[in-house]
């Protein structure tokens, strides 16, 4: 088991969530995805985590894989059920980037920075990852399943990936209580995803652009086979990324980038 004590008290030690999410905890020792394992409870309530000690087939952006050492990290999926306009999707990377970045700053005393989409950086290595899949129903988003890994207590990332994966410990010197990681972040997640309710898109991302290593550099671009370099000139209202490419303006929704 990922933590030293059993399943109810886990549940004990998590503190109420102060914007009332019921904070549903489904703890599995192994599973292939928990986001796999999220989209598969058809009912489940909204604020519902599925984490795992260890993912068989844990899933990345762009058809990648995430893998992460047994019971070192944390490997959650949160299940949303915002009902807003589906234009607002990519905003959910957003502020759960923000949000991870922000419990970082406060738990640890480090300087996360926000890499679009969604990536979290520490020194320019990766921290953690997320992975949005959005269900569209009417033209709304009626669920997201929001897929977090975060990198806290694993010291050694064999292989060659790019960009460079990382963790708290590595960066701070120090081993991570897990439940108190999970809690902040959850309890981060949640306030920034009340923000998302109120439509406070702008303030997203105004924090988000703060924390940004993306807007205002130079990026090659990568979306499928093509690869476009441009200017990042700033986040549109719906989370896309602004490129400015031979002077003229592209929304770029979903891509690999790198900084030039
Ligand atoms: C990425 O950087 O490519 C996104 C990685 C997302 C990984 C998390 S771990 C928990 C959840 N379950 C998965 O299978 N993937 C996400």
């Amino acid at each position: 088991m990922i933590f030293d004590v059993d399943f109810a008290t886990i549940l004990f030690q998590m503190a109420p969530s102060p914007e009332g999410f019921k904070r549903k905890i489904v703890f599995l020792d192994s599973v292939d995805s928990t986001s796999l394992y999220a989209a598969s409870l058809r009912d489940a309530d909204e604020g519902t985590v599925v984490l795992a000690d260890e993912q068989k087939s844990g899933r990345g952006r762009l058809g990648r894989s995430w893998v992460s050492e047994k019971g070192k990290n944390l490997t959650f999926s949160l299940i949303l059920k915002p009902g807003s306009p589906a234009e607002y999707s990519g905003l959910i990377s957003l502020l759960a980037g923000l949000a991870v970045a922000e419990t970082l700053e406060t738990v640890a005393g480090l300087v996360p920075e926000c890499k679009w989409p969604n990536d979290v950086l520490l020194k320019g290595k990766k921290v953690c990852g997320i992975l949005t899949e959005a269900t569209i129903t009417g033209g709304r988003l009626s669920r997201a399943i929001l897929g977090v890994g975060l990198n806290v207590n694993q010291a050694r990332f064999p292989g060659a990936i790019q960009p460079p994966p990382t963790s708290l410990l590595n960066e701070s010197g120090r081993s991570f209580d897990l439940t108190a990681v999970l809690t902040a972040v959850l309890t981060t997640v949640e306030r920034r995803y009340s923000d998302f309710r109120d439509r406070k898109y702008e303030t997203i991302i105004r924090e988000w652009k703060k924390r940004s290593t993306t807007i205002g550099k130079t990026l090659n671009v990568r979306t499928g086979e093509s690869e476009i370099q441009g200017f990042a000139r700033g986040i549109a209202p719906d989370g896309a990324l602004l490129l400015e490419v031979d002077g003229s303006e592209r929304k770029i929704f979903a891509a690999d980038i790198t900084v030039v």
